[in-house]
């Protein structure tokens, strides 16, 4: 029997002025995006923004349902928009924002497991990493170099 250790190294931005120029637009993408959610039950938005291989950027948000299970998620909206729009391009970035209508999110939101499920099928697709960006409304906003961080062991098609 032995112990495995995983490792996963995150880099922590103390808040997004320490962002460089390129991840500041995305965020003010995902910020955009954020305001479109259509949150009405929770009252707890996310806005994403995706960065695919030729530049252009792609915007997703939280869409909820009266049947609550009904509702997505802004990454799977995001990711899915850009798969279907543009499925031979590779995404290179994603960036994550949140905020509550009722008080200040300043801890950073990381995507929900099934989001990290998805986000790692389009790793596998593209054979390429996609980064992630998260934040909250004020405060930290952590990078991951690929989900795989987030989600080891992920399950993927080589299990099938
Ligand atoms: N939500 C997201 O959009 N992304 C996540 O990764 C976590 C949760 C949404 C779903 C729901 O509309 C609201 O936030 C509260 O869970």
């Amino acid at each position: 029997m032995n112990d495995l250790k995983i490792t996963s190294i995150f880099t922590v931005y103390n808040n997004s002025s320490e962002l460089s120029f390129l991840d500041k637009d995305l965020l003010l993408k995902a910020i955009e995006a954020r305001n479109n959610a259509y949150a009405p039950y929770s009252n707890f938005c996310v806005g994403v923004s995706l960065l695919l291989e030729n530049d252009t950027i792609i915007l997703g948000n939280n869409q909820e349902n009266a049947a609550y299970p009904s509702g997505m998620c802004a990454e799977r909206v995001a990711i899915w928009n850009a798969a279907s729009q543009y499925p031979k391009l590779k995404i290179k970035k994603i960036f994550i924002s949140a905020k509550a209508k009722n008080r200040i999110v300043d801890k950073p939101v990381s995507p929900c497991g099934s989001c990290r499920q998805v986000i790692a099928e389009y790793e596998t697709k593209q054979s390429e990493k996609i980064e992630i960006l998260f934040t909250g409304e004020t405060g930290k906003v952590i990078k991951a170099e690929s989900v795989i961080d987030l989600l080891p062991f992920a399950f993927d098609n080589s299990f099938l």
